[in-house]
């Protein structure tokens, strides 16, 4: 059979969210400067959807930064990958500040975090060696699995007795040259419940392994610096391998991870995605180091997104929904219901009341529920929450048609 014939039969992954849905429930168009107040089709939206938690998208310092780095090196410069022709002073400047910023010795930069810890992950295990991982790790902790040659194993999420029995089962099994790597993540990005690093550091007393964490969601939100899920936990030397990526507080691309000199020195040399690929253009990278600049000097920025996070949050439960018990500034909203009552959601909410929300239904979560997230940044305001409110009271007998009681968790 032809290959290309073939797709077309492939059940979508999206299911009916694919062709009916497109540039609607996927591949949406968010138009306008980037912030809480953008159009879409045409029409103003409130935004609860993008992930750019400190509002540095809009910022103007930034947007000069931007162009007169773009005016100065070009987005070609350097061409190459970092180690051939592509590294510069910023890029080695910008890994300084980010090994100092989440208090780490030394830092690695990489040119997208998806491909970036896939590669860390292929790389750092061996035949040899065990890789345990939290059950909702995110797909490129899970592709980086499926890349790594060492044996697998996974632990049901947060379960810390369930991780211990799988060290168990690796430290009964292990050869004289075998290690182990356990990767969890330190903010759950669709729950927002954190990692339960503190535990798991804990284990390190019992049992010999290196704990990677992906702080994408945590890193410039959490801790009283920004430096993340490890610092607000208080465990932040105990993690091994921190990673963060720009994707979401610092609004750009890229990533990094943090950690020792000489394991940046091993992935420097083994991490195939960042090797065979052209380095970050010098002016994102020049963007990237006055990003941390400022996040580092605005804390009120976090501060006012998770003010924002609390009243959204608190205004959600009065009216009757059911807020997750979320430790991060995602906002997961649960209710009952098929995915026809999810893009019903989304529709309602961005047709009739100009709010722009994000919605899934199974296979993402279990079948029979729907989760609207919404994600807080620092540049909404209270105008913002209140009409948000209003909307999602008007919908009410929507959501809640087919449930009897509405629940506040
Ligand atoms: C938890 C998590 N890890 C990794 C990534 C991938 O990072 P990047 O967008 O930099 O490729 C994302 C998404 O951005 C994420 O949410």
């Amino acid at each position: 059979m032809d290959l290309f014939d073939k797709l077309v039969e492939r059940p979508s992954p999206l299911g009916p969210f694919t062709s009916e849905g497109y540039g609607y429930y996927t591949f949406p168009k968010l138009e306008g400067p980037l912030g809480p107040d953008m159009k879409f089709n045409g029409k103003d939206v409130v935004v609860w959807s993008i992930n750019d938690y400190l509002g540095i998208g809009a910022n103007e310092t930034i947007k000069k930064v931007d162009a007169d780095a773009a005016a100065k090196y070009s987005f070609s410069a350097p061409m190459g990958a970092r180690l051939m022709t592509g590294n510069s002073d910023e890029h080695e400047a910008l890994e300084k500040e980010l090994a100092d910023f989440v208090h780490k010795p030394d830092a690695l930069l990489l040119n997208y975090g998806y491909q970036g810890i896939m590669s860390v992950i292929h790389s750092l295990v061996d035949r040899n060696d065990f890789l345990i991982y939290d059950e909702l790790s995110h797909a490129c902790i899970v592709d980086g699995k499926q890349l790594a040659m060492s044996e697998t194993a996974v632990f049901k999420h947060n379960d810390i007795e369930g991780l211990e029995r799988q060290l168990q089962r690796a430290v009964n099994r292990m050869k004289p040259n075998s290690s182990i790597l356990v990767v969890t993540e330190g903010v759950f990005g669709m729950t927002g419940d954190l990692g339960k690093l503190k535990e798991i550091v804990a284990l390190k007393e019992k049992y010999p392994f290196r704990l990677l964490v992906d702080d994408a969601h945590g890193f410039g939100t959490l801790g009283h610096d920004g430096s993340g899920a490890g610092t607000e936990l208080g465990c932040q030397d105990g993690i091994d391998i921190y990673f963060g990526t720009f994707a979401k507080s610092v609004a750009l691309i890229g990533a990094f991870v943090a950690t020792e000199p000489r394991v940046i020195e091993f992935l420097k040399a083994n991490a195939r995605s960042q090797i065979f690929a052209k380095s970050l253009p010098i002016a994102l990278v020049v963007s990237a180091r006055e990003r941390i600049k400022l996040i580092r000097e605005n804390p009120q920025w976090r501060d006012k997104l998770w003010e924002n996070a609390k009243k959204l949050r608190k205004g959600l439960r009065e009216i009757g929904y059911n807020v997750l018990p979320s430790e991060s500034p995602v906002t997961p909203v649960l209710t009952e219901g098929s995915t026809e009552l999810c893009t019903t959601i989304m529709r309602e909410l961005r047709e009739k009341h100009g709010i722009f929300v994000s919605g899934v239904a199974y296979p993402v979560v279990p079948k029979g529920m729907v989760l609207i997230r919404l994600i807080p940044m620092a540049t909404h305001t209270d105008k913002h929450i209140d009409k948000t409110l209003k909307a999602f009271e008007a919908i009410k007998p929507i959501v809640f048609k087919d449930v009897n009681v509405s629940k506040s968790a």
